[in-house]
C-alpha cells in the first residue's frame, strides 16, 4: 500500500510501497505529483532500479534535458547522468561538484526546470556519521515571509537567468577546472527570462523565483539597483528557517521540486570519501502542457 508521510520539518516526504521499477497508474502519479508540490521532495526508499529504469520513471514527470558537457564514458543509458567523485584510471566518472552552490536547475530554459530525480548508489560516511547530503531552502516560505512592501514593489518583476553565471563561478572562483564555455555551448544555453515571483504549477501558490545560481538580472531597472535587490534577495532567501538538510542513504530515489525549492550538494566528505548517484534532470514540458495536466487532475493554469 502506498503511503506518504511528510517528514516534520519545513520539506520533504517518504513515500513508501512503491517499487520505481514498475509502471505508474495515472491515479497514483497524480497523488504523487500533489504531495511533491506540498513536501518539495519525495524520497523513495530502498529501491533497486537500472539506469533505463530510473529514467523512464524520471519521464512520467517531462522530457530529460541533455547536458552541454560531453557525456562521461561511463554513463550507460542516455539522459541519466552520474555525479560522482569516484575515478577510474585517474579520470572523474561524472561530474564531482555539481551543484555545490545554491541555486535551482535549469531556470536558464525558456520551460523551466521541474524536477531533479536523484538514485543514491554510496554515500560517504565518517565515524558513524552520513555524510554528502543534500540542503533544500523553501521558496514557498520564502516568498510568503517577504516584507509586503517588497511583494508589491516586485509583483511584476521579470528576471534573466543565464546558465554562465554559475558555470564562470565554478570555473574562476571555486577552480572547477571547467573550461570556458564554448560558442555552441552559449548557443545551446540562451538567457532566459521569467517571473521573480513565479506561481507555482502544481500549488497555484507564489513562489519566490531568485536563483542564486542563475539569476542574473532584473529587466528594467539599473544595474546597480538590479544587483543590490538580487544580492538582497539571495541573502534573504538562504536565511536559516528556510532551510533543511536531507541525508541520503543507499537505494534512495528522490525527486525534488525544482520551481518551490533551492538546494546544494554539501561539500563535507574527501576525495577518498566516495559518494555516487545517477540523476535526470526533467524540464517542464509536461506539467504545463494542458492535456497531460487533465491526465493528471490539475487544474488549468491561467493563461
Ligand atoms: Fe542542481
Amino acid at each position: 500500500m502506498l503511503t506518504i508521510t511528510p517528514s516534520g520539518d519545513i520539506l520533504g516526504a517518504t513515500v513508501d510501497g512503491l517499487d520505481l521499477a514498475q509502471p505508474i497508474a495515472d491515479d497514483t502519479f497524480a497523488e504523487l505529483l500533489v504531495a511533491l508540490g506540498k513536501n518539495g521532495y519525495l524520497r523513495f526508499p530502498g529501491q533497486t532500479l537500472e539506469s533505463v529504469e530510473l529514467k523512464a520513471f524520471s519521464e512520467r514527470f517531462g522530457d530529460i534535458q541533455a547536458g552541454v558537457a560531453k557525456p562521461s564514458k561511463h554513463v550507460d543509458c542516455p539522459g541519466v547522468g552520474i555525479l560522482s567523485n569516484i575515478k577510474v584510471d585517474g579520470e572523474y566518472i561524472g561530474f564531482p561538484d555539481a551543484g555545490q552552490d545554491w541555486h535551482t536547475d535549469m531556470t536558464y530554459r525558456e520551460v523551466m526546470g521541474f524536477v531533479n530525480v536523484l538514485y543514491c548508489l554510496q554515500v560517504p560516511r565518517r565515524d558513524g556519521k552520513t555524510l554528502g547530503g543534500t540542503e533544500f531552502a523553501n521558496m514557498h516560505m520564502a516568498y510568503e515571509a517577504l516584507p509586503e512592501e517588497m511583494k508589491s514593489r516586485l509583483a511584476d518583476a521579470v528576471v534573466v537567468h543565464n546558465f554562465e553565471k554559475l558555470w564562470e563561478y565554478m570555473r574562476t572562483v571555486r577552480k572547477s577546472g571547467r573550461a570556458p564555455m564554448t560558442d555552441e555551448q552559449r548557443r545551446q544555453r540562451p538567457p532566459a527570462e521569467h517571473p521573480l515571483f513565479l506561481t507555482h504549477p502544481i500549488t497555484g501558490r507564489k513562489v519566490l523565483y531568485a536563483n542564486p545560481g542563475y539569476a542574473e538580472r532584473i529587466v528594467g531597472m539599473s544595474q546597480q539597483e538590479s544587483d543590490d535587490t538580487i544580492a538582497w534577495l539571495v541573502e534573504y532567501q538562504l536565511q536559516e528557517r528556510f532551510r533543511h538538510t536531507f541525508t541520503w542513504a543507499e537505494g534512495d530515489v528522490v525527486v525534488w521540486d525544482n520551481f518551490g525549492t533551492l538546494h546544494r550538494g554539501i561539500a563535507d566528505y574527501g576525495p577518498d570519501e566516495h559518494r555516487l548517484m545517477r540523476r535526470c534532470q526533467v524540464l517542464g514540458t509536461k506539467i504545463f502542457d494542458p492535456a497531460f495536466r487533465r491526465s493528471v487532475s490539475l487544474p488549468a493554469l491561467a493563461a
